[in-house]
């Protein structure tokens, strides 16, 4: 006998696009306790970005999965993921990305008790994978666009920084808050979310990003969070952290650069020293990074407060006041090597945005 399976009939398409910002770690992630939940084995501290943004479409096609299709949708086969260029065409994604990007969508939609295939688009402000944490801004928008896509929420809250931490990227679980964030690592919680520690109001500092290449870098942050540990400034590091997250803590409550900038500079080398010197190394910095940090160095000597982070990549990103921010501009832009730069502030988190991509 055949039986015929009962499929709902599909809902009216829903559309909903998300804007949603990249963030600059003053205290970094590097290392974790376990990257299939995303337990951190430090907590970090950063900054949300306004301008640096991914930009996502997400359609729902058919509400309740394909037609005859598996009724567990674990499958993204009927998924699409659509990437815009600069020309505002729509291509294919392929790859890792594409895997990892749908995974989450899927795993969004399940966690909401939606089997619904999607139709995704997306477009990045800046150059993508390059240490201007991309996973961030793209995993918070995607979630973000899934849930309003669906009808769900959106509002910023500790159960929506964990669903979006669990894409795998544990930057992304601070995007989802503007202005100042907190990723706290507590080894008993399993489902760690991050907290605003300041809204964007409170200091409206600039990031001024010195981009000295705008490939994808060759060992993704992942890799990167794997081989921490074999490092032997590891342990060292953890042992300093605590100090330095009170005093980072402590200096954006009280609006000091003069303390915050050279601890997130020390915190930055610090980084990479570890990266260098993990099993095997990782070397995300170029000739032209340590030009860049020499350029904030001469810039704090003709007296322009500036301090200088990196995440894993080679680009530099340049902290000030917003009264040094053409100052530090201008200057850095003129050192050879430095293809661009952007210009970023403090942002106030994730929008929802009327302006669909396709
Ligand atoms: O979130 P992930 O896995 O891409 O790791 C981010 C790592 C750093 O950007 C280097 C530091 C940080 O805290 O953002």
């Amino acid at each position: 006998m055949r039986v015929e399976r009962e499929v709902a009939p599909p809902s009216a398409p829903r559309k909903a696009s998300v804007v949603a910002p990249a963030n600059i770690a003053f205290v970094k992630y590097w290392g974790a306790h376990d990257l299939e939940t995303v337990r951190p084995m430090n907590p970090s501290i950063s900054m949300t970005l306004a301008r640096s943004v991914t930009h996502t479409t997400v359609e729902v096609l058919e509400s309740d999965g394909p037609p005859g299709g598996p009724s567990d949708r674990s499958s993204d086969e009927a998924d699409e993921l659509w990437l815009v260029t600069d020309a505002g065409e729509l291509q294919a994604s392929e790859g890792v990305f594409r895997r990892r990007a749908l995974a989450h969508a899927r795993r969004v939609c399940r966690e909401l008790g939606s089997r619904a295939s999607l139709r995704i688009a997306t477009r990045n402000s800046f150059p993508t994978g390059a240490g201007i944490a991309s996973s961030a801004s793209g995993f918070t928008a995607l979630t973000l666009a899934v849930r309003a896509a669906l009808g769900e929420s959106i509002e910023a809250d500790a159960d929506l920084s964990r669903q979006v931490r669990r894409s795998g990227s544990g930057s992304a679980a601070r995007s989802v808050f503007g202005g100042f964030v907190e990723w706290p690592s507590d080894p008993a919680d399993s489902d760690p979310a991050a907290v605003q520690i300041a809204p964007a109001d409170h200091w409206p500092l600039c990031d001024v990003i010195a981009v000295v290449a705008s490939d994808e870098k060759s060992v993704s942050s992942r890799e990167g969070h794997v081989r921490a540990p074999s490092s032997p400034h590891f342990a060292r590091r953890l042992e300093l952290l605590d100090g330095r997250l009170k005093y980072a803590r402590h200096a954006i409550a009280d609006r000091r650069l003069d303390l915050l900038g050279p601890e997130l500079e020390k915190e930055a080398i610090e980084l990479h020293l570890i990266a260098m010197s993990s099993d095997p190394p990782i070397y995300y910095w170029l000739p032209a990074t340590l030009d860049v940090l020499e350029g904030a160095r001469a810039l704090r000597d003709r007296g322009v407060p500036v301090w200088a982070t990196i995440d894993a990549g080679p680009n530099v990103h340049l902290i000030c006041e917003p009264d040094d921010e053409a100052t530090v501009a201008t200057t850095i832009a003129e050192i050879s090597g430095v293809e661009s730069v952007l210009r970023d502030t403090i942002g106030g988190g994730p929008q929802l945005s009327e302006e669909h991509l396709f």
